[in-house]
C-alpha cells in the first residue's frame, strides 16, 4: 500500500521501535477507511500517485504520502496546496507533526512556507493506546 510504503520511507530509523511495530499493514487499512471522507488523492489515469489525509475538525494534516517513483515532480506540493485550501474554510492555521529525522519532509514543508514551531510530543494512536513520539510541530497560516 502506497501510504504504508511512504510512511516507512519517512519514519524508519527516526521513531521508537514500539511505533514501528504498531504500524503494520492493518493499521493503514483501518485508518484509510476511517479517513476516507477527508483524504485527497493525486492520480494519473487509474494510477494512485499520492494522498493527503486530513483531520478536518482539528485542522491537522495527518499524513502526506507520495509514491517513491512520483516524488520530485510536484505531486506533494499540489496535494499540500489542496489540503490548505480545504482546511482554510474552517481554520485560521493548519498544523502537522514531523519526526526530527525526516529531513526531506521538513525541507519540503519549509519550502512551502510552513513554520517550524519546535519540538513537542505527538501521541500516535495504536491499538495498545497512544505512543509518545518526539516530533516537530509545523504550522501554516491559512488564507
Ligand atoms: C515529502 C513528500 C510528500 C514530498 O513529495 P514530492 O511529490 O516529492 O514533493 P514535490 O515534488 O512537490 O517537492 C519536492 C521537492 O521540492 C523541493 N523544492 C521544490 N522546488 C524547490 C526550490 N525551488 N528550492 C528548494 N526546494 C525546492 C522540496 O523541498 C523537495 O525537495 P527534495 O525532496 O528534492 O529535497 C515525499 O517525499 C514523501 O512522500 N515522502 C515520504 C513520506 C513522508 O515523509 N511524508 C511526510 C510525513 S510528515
Amino acid at each position: 500500500m502506497l501510504w504504508r510504503a511512504a510512511w516507512l520511507d519517512g519514519h524508519t530509523g527516526h521513531v521508537p521501535d514500539e511505533l514501528m511495530k504498531a504500524r503494520g499493514p492493518e493499521h493503514f487499512s483501518v485508518h484509510a477507511e476511517k479517513f476516507v471522507g477527508s483524504t485527497i488523492v493525486a492520480t494519473d489515469d487509474d494510477e494512485l500517485l499520492g494522498l493527503v489525509v486530513l483531520a478536518e475538525d482539528t485542522g491537522e494534516v495527518v499524513q502526506l504520502a507520495v509514491d517513491r517513483a512520483a516524488r520530485g515532480f510536484g505531486v506533494g506540493g499540489a496535494l499540500l496546496r489542496c489540503a490548505e485550501e480545504r482546511l482554510s474554510g474552517r481554520h485560521r492555521k493548519a498544523h502537522l507533526a514531523v519526526v526530527p529525522g525526516n529531513t526531506r519532509a521538513r525541507r519540503f514543508y519549509e519550502f512551502h512556507g510552513w513554520r517550524d514551531e519546535g519540538p513537542t510530543v505527538y501521541r500516535a494512536p495504536s491499538t495498545a493506546g497512544p505512543i509518545e513520539v518526539p516530533v516537530h510541530r509545523y504550522t501554516q497560516v491559512l488564507g
